[in-house]
């Protein structure tokens, strides 16, 4: 029987050797020193022994438990310790390594200048409305006096979608809605992407962007054109800045006029930015034709208007220095994490 201990023993303290894992020594617990487990096994046949025997047989049994018992306690504590330590150096965090930076976009320079008219426009008590770019021919040409045989009628320019509907070749729709939806007094700008058919070069593009404005009330004069797009352009580009009105030709004002500000980078001298002239045009303008203005549901012996366009894409190359366009729409960030 001492020998049948000794070898429970010995089985045991290699068994809790190789155990690695809380399971083991939960099972060799339940093996060696549960109820039907192997020591109670032996114990269980003390009743045979000799009164002599049965002492040291038992002070024996009892060594063996308690040598079990501790060695399986030893383990466990043993592989706990272990097992936090994993644990911390698992969730370590080096506090000496450098913070890893998070990368800030930019606005895109097209956002940032249209920001910036809005808020000016905003300050003269202009409401900021858009409208579709899918749009009818009726609101795109016929409503803005531009007849069928107008050469900006040409598929050649327009992306025609049916006979009748054409992706939106300028803002100008938006002034025939805007006098359809409100009442004068009616002070609007509306930007928004337009479309053409052009190949794309350093000036073209097939889409670009707009800025429409609109304002109609009793008593609207050419004098109220002049100086809201005069403070456009000392807002934009300072207060040095000098507007020139030229006559020009569009179907729904009139009269029409094209706008010049003098060149913001020479001041007016002449440089490569304004091709010597000291001017650089920025916008079309003039006063609401009265059959635009009857179209738009206005009647045009009691009121009278202003509108202009805005090419956003140029305003944005004069005030970054852009000579190419597409720079605008390549989405290199190279480029655009500079503004
Ligand atoms: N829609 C014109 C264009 O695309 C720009 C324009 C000129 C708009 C004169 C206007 C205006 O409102 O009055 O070329």
């Amino acid at each position: 029987m001492r020998q049948q201990l000794e070898e429970i023993r010995k089985n045991a303290e290699a068994a809790l050797k190789a155990a690695n894992l809380l399971e083991e020594l939960d099972a060799a617990r339940v093996k060696y020193l549960g109820k039907k487990g192997e020591l109670t096994a032996v114990l269980k046949q003390m009743g045979s022994l000799s009164a002599e025997e049965r002492p040291i047989i038992g002070q024996v049994a009892n060594e063996v438990r308690e040598y079990i018992q501790n060695e399986i306690d030893a383990r466990v504590a043993e592989l706990k310790a272990a097992q936090q330590e994993a644990q911390l150096a698992f969730e370590t965090i080096d506090v000496t390594l450098p913070g890893e930076g998070v990368e800030v976009g930019h606005r895109h320079p097209l956002s940032i200048v249209l920001d910036e008219v809005k808020e000016i426009f905003q300050g003269m008590g202009f409401d900021i409305i858009s409208g579709p770019e899918v749009e009818l021919d009726y609101y795109n040409f016929e409503a803005l006096n531009i007849p069928k045989d107008h050469p900006a009628r040409d598929t050649q320019d327009t992306f025609y979608i049916t006979d009748n509907i054409l992706l939106r070749t300028q803002t100008s729709p938006c002034q025939i809605r805007a006098m359809e939806e409100r009442k004068p007094p009616l002070r609007v700008i509306s930007p928004g992407r337009v479309y053409r058919s052009d190949a794309v070069d350093a000036t073209h593009s097939p889409l670009f962007h707009q800025i429409e404005g609109l304002v109609v009330d009793e008593g609207i004069t050419m004098s109220d054109l002049k100086g809201t797009l005069d403070t456009l352009a000392k807002k934009l580009y300072g207060p040095e800045t000098k507007t020139r009105f030229r006559p020009h030709h569009f179907p729904f004002t009139e009269p029409s006029c094209e706008v010049d500000v003098s060149c913001f980078k020479c001041g007016g001298v002449g440089c490569s930015m304004c091709k010597g002239e000291g001017w650089v045009e920025i916008l079309g303008a003039g006063m609401v034709h009265p059959k635009v203005l009857k179209n738009g549901g206005i009647d045009p012996e009691k009121y009278s208007g202003f509108a202009f366009g805005l090419g956003l894409e140029r305003l944005v190359m004069f005030r970054f220095g852009l000579d190419d366009m597409r720079m605008l729409y390549e989405n290199d960030v190279r480029f655009l994490e500079q503004f």
